[in-house]
């Protein structure tokens, strides 16, 4: 991980609680690949300094630009310059011969999936997103097109579920952190169910994208239990992506 500046050239609202900034950065930060994030803070604000950067995803890169989705507690402006650590975690981990790909997002708006989604329907993957709870008030002209949309509801299974995770060749799940435990072992047993033949890693993975302390495999705060116990797993170093059935659901 290292530091470099970023300049906010511009800022957008795009729904009532999420604004897009589109950042000017140095060529490395051009490579960030989707799942990984910046861990961002003001420069030398006079009188007010977060205490705890803030993990920034990145929905859209094109040359000299990258462009983020925040609901943060703190907004940029243009003109505005960053201090930013980068790259914080690993590309999401995507299974080779990949053609189509299940994404569930559960009460957490799907930013993370965004890049994800372009990258791979650029590429010819077919795409299913599920939105359900707090994920439905996202706005879908932001997605791509060629991305299916499915509504579906947190108590309820949508309509062609089993026929959509049968199509799957790789599932990824997105809850808030307060539910992760419940919503991804209910989807673990669920994928299990179906596709007891489903057996290769990565198959069916959540997302941890918990409050980051120092970001860089440090201070232990954003560990995942899981069956390895000689090896902890960090979201800022090896996430966000984790295999599901490595994970111990207490
Ligand atoms: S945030 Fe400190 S180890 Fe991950």
């Amino acid at each position: 991980m290292r530091a470099s500046q970023a300049l906010v050239e511009r800022v957008r609202q795009v729904s009532a609680d999420l604004v897009q900034a589109d950042l000017a950065v140095e060529p490395a930060l051009m490579q960030l690949k989707a799942g990984q994030g910046l861990l961002v803070r003001p420069h030398q604000q006079v009188g007010w300094e977060p205490y705890l950067r803030e993990l920034w995803l990145p929905v859209d890169i094109r040359p000299g630009r990258l462009t983020v989705e925040l609901s943060s507690s703190w907004l940029p402006v243009p003109g505005d310059v960053l201090d930013v650590l980068s790259p914080v975690g690993r590309p999401i981990p995507v299974r080779p011969r990949l053609q189509h790909l299940l994404l569930i997002t559960e009460d957490a708006l799907p930013t993370p999936f965004i890049l994800l989604a372009r990258t791979l329907s650029g590429g010819g993957v077919a795409i299913t997103l599920v939105l359900s709870g707090l994920a439905a008030r996202y706005p879908l002209e932001l997605l791509s097109p060629e991305v299916e949309i499915v509504r579906g509801d947190l108590d309820w299974p949508w309509p062609e579920q089993v026929q959509t995770l049968q199509w799957a060749d790789q599932v990824l799940v997105l809850a808030p952190h307060y539910r992760q435990a419940e919503v991804y072992a209910r989807w673990l047993d669920r994928v299990q169910q179906v596709r007891p033949d489903a057996v290769a890693d990565h198959f069916v993975c959540g997302l941890f994208y918990d409050r980051l302390a120092c970001g860089a495999g440090a201070c232990g705060a954003c560990e995942v239990p899981t069956r390895d116990r000689d090896k902890p797993w960090l979201a800022c170093t090896d996430g966000p992506a984790v295999d599901l059935r490595k994970v111990m659901f207490l």
